[in-house]
């Protein structure tokens, strides 16, 4: 089974629109015209718009970082899925470390967004993955069983093969320390077998998985020669046009 890779740049909270317009249209013009992977690019918010019109007519695809699970109402500060779309986007990132960490997400609230990205129509990237502590305390596929139980709990079967996932194992995201690839494939490898049990085969094998935590050029290419690893979610290396570059041209 061979997945269609999938490489997006978390620009987190770092761009103002005169940067970010200039980033997205150097990697326009260096990997826009690719056409056997998807690149997304992940700006803060108030950068969609820029991103948006520096990448058309482009194949470099534009998401979000974060999305509320209703459809509008009195939230304020928040941006539903639909606004989303509205701007452009056709992925959002869902349950990012940094927001279980910093603004209390869990499982439960993100299996709301999953369910509403979907309904809006995006592509949705769910993220989890393991504290240092955890892993060290033996706890990393109880940690992730359970992100995967309670996040996909109603996903709808249908929709499930178009489902991204992220594992980020929390101590390797913005520390320089990368999970080893025979770690990355190790969890993936227990992800996909989750999937299988409760999606079947067909899904199992069409769902892509991504790895995150600082993936850099020079780490890429040994993560994505693992079997089960379909891609890379990347913070810090997706700022600079050239390092992203050479990331999204992977080789393995
Ligand atoms: P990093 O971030 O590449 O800077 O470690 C990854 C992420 O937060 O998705």
């Amino acid at each position: 089974m061979t997945r269609r890779p999938i490489i997006a740049g978390n620009w987190k909270m770092y761009m103002l629109t005169g940067p970010a317009k200039e980033l997205a249209a150097a990697l326009a013009k260096q990997v826009g015209r690719l056409a056997d992977r998807d690149v997304v690019l992940v700006p803060p918010f108030t950068a969609l718009a820029a991103v948006k019109e520096a990448i058309a007519g482009t194949n470099l695809a534009l998401g979000a970082q974060n999305g509320h699970a209703k459809n509008e109402g009195a939230f304020t500060g928040e941006v539903s899925m639909a606004m989303l779309v509205d701007a452009g986007c056709r992925y959002v990132v869902i349950g990012h470390s940094e927001r279980r960490q910093f603004f209390g997400e869990t499982n439960a609230g993100c299996r709301e967004k999953i369910k509403a990205a979907f309904a809006a129509g995006l592509t949705p990237i769910y993220c989890f993955g393991e504290l240092l502590a955890e892993r060290e305390a033996g706890k990393t596929f109880e940690v992730v069983r359970r992100q995967l139980e309670e996040g996909l709990a109603e996903l709808d079967p249908a929709l499930a093969p178009r489902l991204v996932i992220a594992y980020e194992p929390v101590w390797a995201i913005g520390t320089g320390k990368t999970a080893s690839p025979a770690q990355a494939q190790e969890v993936h490898a227990f992800i996909r077998d989750w999937l299988r049990e409760h999606f079947g085969a067909a899904t199992a094998d069409a769902l892509r998985l991504q790895y995150g935590g600082s993936v850099k050029p020079d780490n890429v290419d040994e993560l994505m020669a693992c079997p089960d690893v379909d891609g890379a979610l990347v913070g810090g290396a997706s700022l600079k046009a050239d390092g992203f570059a050479r990331i999204v041209q992977f080789r393995s």
